[in-house]
């Protein structure tokens, strides 16, 4: 079998007609390629001393580690000099990031998440980067508005798994395909090349821990889940719980599931913890490029019109019938 790796297979997508443009294309190579080196120091630990507390917070109040920081630099440095972008946006930086004028502009934006699963980090567990790249409209110097697109606008998104393989899975708004990363080549190899999300599932994941401060309708909706074959739902259901984004939505795009991160009663606005612009936007896309569902219990999550680049935002997402189940019990 001839390996397609992830050049070729956006060169034929742009020869197709699949992929916007050569500049996309690029854009997305390059991240791919900051993401190997990102894979290179998680996979090295505590060899290179990458492990461990950066000492500084950001602004979602949490605490960065060294590899929060350095996947974050290393996304910044890899690509403002391409000449590819108009901006960047990160979880790890209060504001955005416009392209410095030592360098050419470019017509799109990147947004990341550098390093999802942060807690896992010290505890070698699979952590990612996930990305969203949006198109700037109009000339005008940089502001935090032209990132406020909704989901929809997304050219591309996806995200690299740093687990026991290091994946990067894509969509450009043509179905979802995964690449493996090849050691000894140091390439992205096509081993996935249509992942699809089942619509029934009986595997859920969500952090149990926070259950009492949850909206009724979640309530409802677990426990039901939990009640088993002989509640209401009529099955026995399985609970995963990996404390990654990347490696829960990973999991349900390999075999199905519903991932949640509900609206929690403690949260400022009670918004749910994750972010819309840089976790639940992309992650979303594929799910709804796969074939699954996505919404934060009362909307489509890519149609939710953003406030601002740090939104934060409810979070259900995976097979549809329990994306359905849940969104109809918030009424
Ligand atoms: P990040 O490490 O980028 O801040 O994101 C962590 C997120 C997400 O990956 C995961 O689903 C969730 O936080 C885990 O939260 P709990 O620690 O509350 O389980
Ligand atoms: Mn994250
Ligand atoms: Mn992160
Ligand atoms: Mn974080």
């Amino acid at each position: 079998m001839s390996r397609i790796a992830l050049a070729r297979y956006l060169t034929e997508a742009l020869q197709q007609g699949r992929l916007a443009d050569a500049e996309l294309a690029r854009l997305i190579e390059t991240v791919a390629d900051i993401c190997v080196s990102i894979s290179h120091d998680v996979a090295q630990g505590a060899l290179s001393g990458v492990l461990g507390e950066a000492g500084t917070g950001n602004v979602q109040g949490e605490q960065q580690k060294k590899l929060d920081v350095i996947a974050n630099d290393r996304l910044l440095e890899g690509c403002e000099w391409t000449g590819l972008l108009a901006g960047m946006g990160s979880e790890e930086m209060d504001e955005p990031y416009p392209i410095k004028a030592e360098y050419p502009q470019g017509k799109y934006l990147l947004m990341f998440d550098p390093l999802d699963g942060s807690s896992n980090i010290d505890v070698n567990i699979s952590v990612g980067t996930i990305f969203s790249i949006l198109k700037k409209q109009g000339d005008a110097p940089l502001r935090e508005a032209d990132f406020l697109q909704p989901g929809t606008s997304q050219v591309a998104a996806g995200y690299v798994l740093y687990g026991p393989q290091t994946m990067l899975v894509l969509s450009f708004g043509h179905g979802v395909v995964g690449f493996t990363l090849d050691a000894g080549s140091g390439r992205f190899v096509l081993t996935h090349p249509e992942i699809k999300v089942p619509t029934a599932t009986k595997e859920f994941a969500i952090n149990m821990s926070n259950q009492r401060h949850w909206e009724t309708p979640v309530q409802r909706w677990v426990s039901e889940m939990l009640a088993g074959s002989t509640g209401p739902r009529g099955k026995d259901f399985n609970m995963r719980w990996v404390a990654s984004m990347v490696g829960e939505v990973h999991r349900i795009l390999m075999r199905g599931g519903v991932f949640s991160y509900p609206r929690d009663a403690r949260e400022p606005g009670k918004a749910g913890k994750l972010r819309l612009m840089y976790e639940a936007n992309p992650m979303s896309f594929l799910i709804e490029q796969a074939g699954g569902a996505a919404t934060n219990g009362r909307q489509r999550i890519l149609d939710i019109q953003p406030e601002q680049l740090h939104q934060r935002v409810a979070v259900f997402l995976g097979s549809k019938d329990e994306v359905e189940t849940v969104t109809g019990y918030h009424g």
